[in-house]
């Protein structure tokens, strides 16, 4: 079977998990790698292949045509590059959450996409855990009965960890569409970082079919007291919970502490797991080769899902700077971020978790 050629943009954490995945995968061949900082190829150009470098994405892609373009940079990069895959004939565009910082940049990459047909897929890997596919199995099965609510809580801040808990709550909810949302923030210090959102962001969010989300995520998130972090703070960023709940039970995931469900059928069950990059990267390249050879083999984190989620940040994120129910989906776009900057209060985020004084110091 012919490899799929993939050219990998930004050799950062991210940016080296896809290398090494599409490498050990005989689907697929790296024929390029591109970062502006040549040091982080040439380290990683002998562990996958040793691919062609550059510090150019566009150049080299325009060069290599390759079918699967894919970037991990920071999110302030993200049409210009989906741009670059496009216009170098790739196939498939694979690129990092969130989606983009504006709806008015997040509109221009799916009409961008939509124009030309192309595919494209936004890593919301986490789903391929075990715990969060059995919570998954568990609401698909209608032993909750009717689901009401879905939920995700997390201790990161919402440029990292929002769209994660929106996507597998969405997926939970079967990526029904949302009619609106309205959202609250508060903290500036993150309105300063790459990763640029308000310190933390809670909301709620209706769906098409009466479910209700709720979300709350950053600095004034409640604990995950089954994730302790107080040996190891990076396990402070595995304190995120998600599930759902119905007239007959409810299910959920903790991002490092397994699942649990209670169900009318089945009583008390649960099980362990915890995120892991190096499991969850494989199928998730997989189905990039699946949905590449065969049209219907929709991959799971297709564009189309994950900028469903993306509206729906945008929106909670529109309501905290304007106030109100915002109606989905979104007809225009604005700068989310330029209107949170002006408008999120000049007062410390009130912090409920030990650890979070580290993370937010402003
Ligand atoms: N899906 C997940 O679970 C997950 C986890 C962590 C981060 N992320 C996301 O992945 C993305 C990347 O995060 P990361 O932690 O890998 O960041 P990183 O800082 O480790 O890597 C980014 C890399 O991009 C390079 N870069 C910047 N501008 C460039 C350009 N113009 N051309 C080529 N290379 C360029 C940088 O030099 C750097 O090496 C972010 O959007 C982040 O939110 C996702």
């Amino acid at each position: 079977m012919s490899k799929y050629k993939v050219v990998v943009v930004g050799m950062g954490k991210r940016g080296m998990h896809h290398a090494t995945a599409f490498h050990a995968n005989p689907r697929f061949k790296v024929v390029g790698i591109c970062d502006i900082d040549t040091a982080r190829c040439e380290a990683a150009a002998p562990k996958i292949g040793n691919p062609k470098i550059s510090t150019d994405a566009a150049a080299l892609a325009k060069e290599l045509k390759p079918d699967i373009f894919c970037f991990c940079t920071l999110p302030n990069l993200r049409f210009d590059f989906v741009k670059a895959g496009v216009d170098s004939g790739a196939k498939l565009i694979a690129f990092e959450k969130p989606v983009s910082m504006s709806s008015t940049e997040g509109i221009k990459i799916k009409e961008l996409l939509d124009a030309r047909g192309v595919k494209a897929v936004v890593s919301h890997q986490h789903r391929y855990g075990e715990h969060y596919k059995k919570v998954k199995e568990i609401i698909a099965s209608g032993a909750l009965g009717r689901v009401h609510t879905v939920c995700g809580t997390a201790t990161g801040w919402a440029a990292h960890m929002l769209s994660h808990l929106i996507d597998y709550t969405c997926w939970f909810n079967n990526y029904e569409p949302a009619e609106w949302a309205m959202g609250q923030a508060a903290g500036r210090g993150k309105l300063a970082d790459l990763h640029t959102s308000p310190d933390y962001v809670a909301g709620v969010v209706h769906f098409k079919n009466g479910v209700r989300g709720i979300y709350d995520c950053g600095a004034g998130a409640p604990d995950v007291p089954e994730v302790d972090s107080s040996k190891e703070q990076k396990l402070w960023w595995r304190k995120a919970r998600m599930g759902a709940q119905g007239s007959e039970g409810f299910a959920e995931v903790i991002t490092n502490g397994g699942w649990r469900a209670v169900t009318k059928s089945g009583g008390y069950q649960s099980g362990s797991g915890n995120m892991d990059y190096v499991e969850d990267m494989p199928p998730y390249v997989q189905e990039m080769a699946d949905w590449l050879d065969d049209d219907k083999k929709v991959h799971p984190c297709a564009f189309a899902n994950a900028y469903k989620g993306f509206e729906i940040m945008s929106a909670l994120y529109r309501s905290a700077a304007e106030g109100g129910q915002i109606a989905l989906p979104l007809k225009t776009g604005a700068d989310e971020i330029a209107l949170l900057k002006a408008k999120v209060p000049d007062r410390k985020a009130l912090m409920p978790v030990v650890g979070s004084e580290k993370e937010y110091p402003n």
